[in-house]
């Protein structure tokens, strides 16, 4: 069965056990998908993410989810794009990888992605998109306890990149 989807969609609405946030390093907030969940989730996430003291780039730090319909939110601060020779691609990988398996410890069994690093950090989206794809697929296969991811994205341009990564991810295995 197929344990990956994806949507259009506010993450913000998504009621699965966890939900992604493409935070910065700072873990305080600010523009983007990282705005909008903390106002969603309301003051007390800031207040929890300051006891964090930050999150290197790459890496994931769990909260709780306060007024979100979730019960957690993962923070993880994906690469700011820079031409690709700065390790991103691998840095982006280890964002998917991270969450993943910090979502295991937390025993969730649903959890929802935004598309991270291509807004504010100028991604390249196709690319940006197949790594999430690729990186996805292979820890749904080292964790089966995880039941189903779901990419979540703001814009059809956004969905449509995914579901081709996807596609082309579905014709190469056969
Ligand atoms: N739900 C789902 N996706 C969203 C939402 C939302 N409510 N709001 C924005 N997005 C999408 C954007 O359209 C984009 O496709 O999230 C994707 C990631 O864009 P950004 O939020 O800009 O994140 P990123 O590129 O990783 O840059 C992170 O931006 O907001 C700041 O504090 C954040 O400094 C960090 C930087």
């Amino acid at each position: 069965m197929n344990r990956l989807h994806i949507i259009l969609g506010d993450i913000t609405t998504i009621q699965t056990d966890a939900i992604v946030n493409a935070a910065n390093t700072t873990l305080l907030g600010g523009g983007g998908v990282d705005g909008a969940i903390h106002r969603a989730a309301g003051p007390d996430l800031l207040k929890e993410c300051r006891t964090l003291h930050g999150c290197p780039t790459g890496q994931a730090k769990a909260t709780k989810a306060y007024r979100l319909p979730c019960r957690y939110v993962i923070h993880t601060p994906g690469p700011i794009w820079r031409g690709g020779m700065q390790n991103e691609d691998a840095l982006l990988a280890s964002c998917y990888q991270n969450a993943l398996r910090l979502a295991c410890e937390l025993n969730c069994q649903t959890v929802a992605f935004p598309s991270i690093s291509t807004g504010v950090y100028h991604f390249p989206l196709a690319r940006a998109a197949r790594i999430a794809i690729d990186t996805i697929l292979c820890s749904l296969q080292a964790h089966p306890e995880i039941h189903c991811v779901t990419m979540v994205c703001f814009d059809k341009h956004t969905q449509a990149a995914y579901e081709q990564a996807l596609a082309e991810k579905e014709q190469l295995n056969g």
